[in-house]
């Protein structure tokens, strides 16, 4: 290349940039004008073929293409395999306070579950029967009450109700909300480990460049309470083979607990109303003021 030719290609770059000089929004401007200067760094590093750069435009709209409002969020997952949900996550999350670590939303969530009661059952598919409680505490340590814990967890197949639609309306889905003294309980079966989708561009992504995608098994939380700050979370089992791989990086030490083997006549199988053997996971949360 000579230098003519690559003056030119420097100067294309600041003409773009200087193209968004005039947005009135400061934020607007900061944003385009460095994601302007990221792309053209990226593409004068890997010089793409105009092959490739088709391919990657195709890969992108095939990625729009596989995204709805309800179960399917390539994007998101596209995001999360790449590792940017867990840095924009670790950015807004940068001064340790005390309250629960945050990972990963996921794709999917879904809104409007059924309100349960202290230590109702979610699962309405198979599996080894839980009992997952705890308290929700402040940082100064004192517990909450009524804050709501929304929680999903994918069936045995390794599925979520929704995204699996054989599965009943709900399964393994809810809204739990604590009481007097910040506890709450939720009946549920032991969490699997499970592949992210596959059969879409993200799926293709990770196949050619030998990543596995599997997560390790765990429980999500989105807990909300008046005052305090939202907390999107997991729990994971510690037991679990792949909590050193995970496919989207969430995993996160201060997240891990045991699902400890209890018998029928345990003192919880009474209160819970297990009538064989069960397991037991228990966690505090605790969550930032406001
Ligand atoms: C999930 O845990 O539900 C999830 C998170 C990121 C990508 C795919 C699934
Ligand atoms: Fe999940």
């Amino acid at each position: 290349m000579s230098i003519s030719e690559k003056e030119a290609e420097r100067a294309l770059t600041e003409q773009v940039v200087a193209s968004f000089a005039a947005t009135p929004d400061e934020r607007l401007r900061m944003l385009m004008q460095s994601l302007v200067r990221h792309l053209h760094a990226f593409v004068r590093e890997v010089e793409p073929t105009e092959a490739e750069w088709m391919a990657a435009i195709r890969f992108l709209t095939e990625t729009g293409k596989m995204c709805d409002d309800v179960v399917r969020q390539e994007f998101i997952l596209l995001s999360d395999t790449l590792g940017v949900s867990m840095l924009v996550d670790a950015i807004n999350h940068r001064y340790a306070t005390g309250a629960t670590d945050t990972t990963v939303f996921g794709p999917f969530y879904m809104r409007g579950m059924p309100e349960r009661a202290y230590g109702e059952n979610i699962a309405l598919s198979p599996g080894a029967p839980a009992l997952v409680h705890g308290r929700v505490l402040s940082t100064d340590g004192m517990p909450i009450e009524g804050a709501v814990l929304d929680v999903w967890q994918t069936a045995e197949n390794g599925m979520y109700s929704g995204q699996d639609t054989a599965q009943p309306h709900g399964n393994l889905r809810g809204r739990f909300r604590t009481d007097a003294e910040g506890r709450y309980a939720i009946t549920t079966i032991v969490p699997v480990s499970y592949p992210i989708p596959t059969d879409g561009p993200v799926g293709r992504m990770l196949d050619a460049t030998g990543r596995h995608p599997w997560r390790p098994a765990h429980l999500h939380f989105m807990i909300d309470a008046p005052q305090h700050r939202k907390l999107v979370t997991h729990l994971f089992d510690e037991a679990d083979p792949y909590l050193t791989s995970d496919a989207v990086f969430g995993v996160k030490p201060s997240l891990m607990v045991a699902y400890r083997e209890r018998t029928a006549d345990h003192e919880l199988a009474r209160r819970f109303g297990f009538d064989g053997p069960f397991c037991e996971a228990r966690y505090d949360f605790v969550l930032d003021r406001n």
